[in-house]
């Protein structure tokens, strides 16, 4: 990159964090030098997204995303690096400087313009005489009316059309292959990437063509060749058709896998559309989404590598507060198929009754048992059973219980006496289990270092957690109402006093640092605490209640008690991150 260090400098000084993370993000807790607020890049209900102000960097403990104020911008903007520096200029009002990151933006630019070229080459191949094989697919897939609105392409089956065509446009063939549409052969020679294929332009929100993927006509291999990543094209940030769909009117985005079948679909009138592009759904991919809707519909193919995607997808999509619905199309294998044989009206009917994610898993046990059969019936029943009984809520538990009560053929009543029987030993289960883990021998928990064998190890096991955490997390827990004096293990009360010592003092944690205070074998056992992470920071308050609590009891045991309990009760009710109300 090659805008000048000084420029970059000025630019971040005049670009304050706080200010500039501000006025996207409610910093509404502060401790320490850290601003806490609600993280934007990923869904959350306790802020675990910090910016500091002194040394001028964000970081989210929930989902680790963080950098400088430049990334910061990259990221909720979904701008590239010379895109979010130009952003910011034009804020701090300032000028980039022209020379260095013209000459950048000029070769993206020529790029996009080379691209375009490209699509339009292989476009009026696609209409010419030329592209009688592309014609003929397309004819065959029924999607000859897309041609136009998706500039589909044809690329003819040679080595050099598209090189010939584009070098007589005054490009050379180096920049058809930083392009990703050219490659160097053995002998040195250039070669198109593309040949035989029908072409997908794939084209970004601001309508610039930024790559292609082709699909091969027979049932040869690789079904599908896609540009490689560019200076103007990302793979795992681009969905194809986003430049349609973004302008649906439907309210949510249809995520399906293949090119063809958001052809297909657009063509049906399901104008939201989108497919990822050769890729399983990636988390900027979900982000761009979320930055169009509120709604994702997934239909996705039927085969079980497809219904696996699915449950990946709803993973990645439920985390940034969209709702996901899901269609399965019953006996196609995609949802062009399902459109080709039983029509829009027929598609249109599954999503309006488009399952919620309890629905799609009720539909999916279902699919697996004969329910003409007294037997399959049963079996589908103890299943459905067990979903419905896992439900938290008694309303959605009586909602579904009765539809999956009507699908089985049987009373509602004795379908919800199957789901409270099923609770009652699930909660029995439970408490099994924990006294189980409760009088299960602790030696395992014991240190390696017999020096440093714990008298109380159901207690020394909280204790390492609160060291734990206060080491994964000592802006969260500058003050606590313990000493190492409440410890039962001296060693582990002595790593929490060090510990909070040198975070009140922000002095380092490192183990460079703290090796200088603690034994060879104390610093295993401190590494080998910190190394089991574990919990995120937004279940960090909690667990440090937890912890606390565990170590009253403990004490309690012991006969001295005091007040830790009080503390741990408030702090489980505490909102937010850093307030010292203990
Ligand atoms: P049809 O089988 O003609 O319906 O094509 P489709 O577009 O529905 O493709 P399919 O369901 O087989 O694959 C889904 C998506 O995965 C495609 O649109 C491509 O983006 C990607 N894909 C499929 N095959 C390949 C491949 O061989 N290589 C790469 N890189 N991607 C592929
Ligand atoms: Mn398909």
């Amino acid at each position: 990159m090659a805008i000048p260090d000084t420029f970059l400098e000025e630019l971040k000084e005049r670009s304050d964090i706080v200010d500039v993370v501000g006025s996207y993000v409610a910093l509404t807790k502060r401790s320490g030098a850290n601003l806490f607020g609600l993280c934007p890049f990923h869904g959350e209900k306790t802020p675990s997204f910090s910016v500091n102000r002194d040394r001028q960097i964000y970081h989210c403990f929930g989902c680790g995303k963080g950098g400088s104020v430049i990334n910061f911008i990259m990221d909720i903007e979904n701008l590239s690096f010379p895109d979010a520096v130009q952003f910011l200029a034009r804020r701090a009002g300032m000028e980039v400087p022209e020379d260095a990151p013209d000459e950048n933006r000029s070769r993206r630019s020529r790029m996009l313009e080379l691209n375009r070229d490209a699509a339009r080459f292989f476009h009026a191949q696609l209409m010419a005489g030329t592209g009688r094989a592309g014609q003929e697919y397309v004819i065959k897939r029924g999607i000859v009316p897309m041609v136009k609105p998706f500039g589909l392409g044809y690329a003819p089956d040679s080595w050099q059309a598209l090189t010939d065509a584009m070098t007589r446009k005054g490009y050379t063939p180096q920049e058809l292959v930083a392009a990703g549409l050219a490659r160097v052969g053995k002998n040195g020679g250039f070669y198109d990437y593309f040949r035989g294929r029908l072409i997908f332009p794939v084209i970004d929100v601001r309508g610039s063509v930024i790559g292609f993927s082709g699909r091969i006509l027979s049932d040869g291999e690789p079904k599908y060749l896609n540009s490689p990543d560019t200076l103007v094209y990302s793979k795992s940030r681009s969905l194809f058709a986003l430049n349609l769909a973004k302008k649906s009117k439907s309210g949510y985005i249809l995520l399906v896998e293949g090119n063809i079948d958001v052809v297909s679909l657009h063509q049906a009138g399901f104008d939201s559309a989108v497919a990822s592009l050769g890729t399983s759904l990636t988390a900027d991919q979900a982000r761009l989404i979320a930055r169009y809707t509120k709604q994702v519909v997934i239909c996705y193919d039927s085969d079980a590598a497809g219904q696996k995607a699915v449950q990946r997808a709803i993973g990645i999509l439920q985390p940034l507060d969209l709702q996901v619905k899901v269609v399965a199309v019953p006996g196609a294998k995609d949802p062009d198929e399902f459109i080709q044989s039983s029509g829009p009206a027929a598609f249109r009917k599954l999503i309006e009754r488009s399952d919620s994610q309890i629905e799609y898993r009720m539909a999916q046990i279902a699919g697996q048992y004969d329910l003409t059969d007294d037997a399959g019936r049963v079996r589908y029943l103890q299943d459905a059973a067990r979903l419905i009984a896992s439900l938290t809520g008694s309303v959605e538990r009586e909602v579904y219980g009765m539809r999956a009560a009507e699908k089985a053929g049987v009373s509602k009543e004795a379908f919800m006496n199957e789901v409270a029987h099923v609770r009652k030993k699930d909660a029995a289960g439970a408490k099994r289990q924990r006294d189980r883990e409760e009088t299960a021998p602790l030696r395992a928990a014991q240190p390696q270092s017999r020096a440093l064998r714990y008298e109380n190890v159901r207690s020394a096991v909280a204790e390492e957690g609160v060291v734990g955490l206060v080491y994964r997390f000592p802006e969260m827990f500058g003050a606590l109402p313990l000493t190492g004096a409440d410890f039962t293990a001296p060693v582990l009360g002595r790593m929490f006093d060090s510990l909070t010592r040198r975070a009140r003092e922000e002095r380092s944690l490192s183990m460079a640092a703290l090796s200088q205070e603690f034994s060879p074998e104390e610093m295993t056992l401190l590494t080998d605490i910190i190394s089991r992470g574990g919990v995120s920071a937004s279940d960090a308050q909690r667990a440090m209640s937890d912890y606390i609590e565990k170590i009253q009891t403990e004490k309690e045991k012991a006969g001295r008690a005091d007040d830790l309990r009080g503390y741990a009760e408030r702090l489980k009710r505490t909102k937010g991150y850093g307030s010292k109300d203990g």
